[in-house]
């Protein structure tokens, strides 16, 4: 049987997220205006409905969810509380071919894509997810053929591109990344919580260097 998945934490949840993309500092990315004006199609089209889904699958990282969600800061705080309630009704996933990353990795990562490609909304150009890592774990240098914008949720974390010197964000700030741009990133002694829009040609996973 599908579980069905409450419209209200759903609807919450694209609200948070267009909210937030429509604050100034936002407004002025063109991907996050196009996404807020998708997200605001959705949030006003009352007899969409959202199926429940097959297979759902958790996975174990969905346990620093409430640490990660207990850090959000002001500008965050409504998303992280929405991602809370959702969380548990959606697919969790982890992108093929990091295995090799090994176990300790797996067991503490996870990411959930609520709109893209054959997902739960579908489109065909842009995806929306958030994904969460646990204290002290390294995603290496990887690349990935879609345009993306990274917003940290809460805890402090680091980034860098290619060849720069490691440098950290904190709450509420975006990380762009161009199209096939090689990045990595580390959270600290905290979990790492991530909202991510991609554009372009969303339907490839990233790739690992
Ligand atoms: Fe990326």
């Amino acid at each position: 049987m599908p579980c069905s998945l409450p419209r209200q934490y759903l609807i919450q949840f694209l609200q948070s997220v267009k909210d937030f993309y429509r604050q100034p500092e936002n407004s002025r990315i063109e991907m996050f205006v196009e996404m807020a004006d998708f997200l605001e199609q959705l949030i006003a089209d009352s007899n969409r409905t959202y199926p429940g889904l097959e297979n759902k699958s958790l996975l174990p990282a969905i346990h620093h969810l409430p640490v990660a969600v207990e850090d959000a800061g002001a500008q965050t705080k409504a998303i992280a509380a929405s991602i809370n309630l959702l969380a548990p009704f959606l697919n969790w996933k982890q992108t093929a071919g990091y295995e090799i990353l090994g176990e300790h990795y797996l067991h503490n990562y996870g990411y959930c894509t609520l709109i893209g490609p054959g997902l739960l909304i579908e489109h065909q150009s842009m995806k929306l997810g958030f994904g969460i890592w646990g204290p002290g774990l390294h995603y290496p240098l990887h690349h990935h053929a879609a345009e993306e914008c990274y917003h940290i949720l809460g805890n402090a974390m680091q980034f860098r591109r290619e060849n720069e010197q490691w440098q950290t964000y904190s709450d509420a700030q975006a990380i762009y990344n161009a199209p096939w741009q090689i990045h990595e990133l580390k959270s600290t002694d905290k979990p790492m919580f991530l909202l991510y829009t991609w554009r372009g040609d969303v339907a490839p996973d990233a790739v690992l260097i």
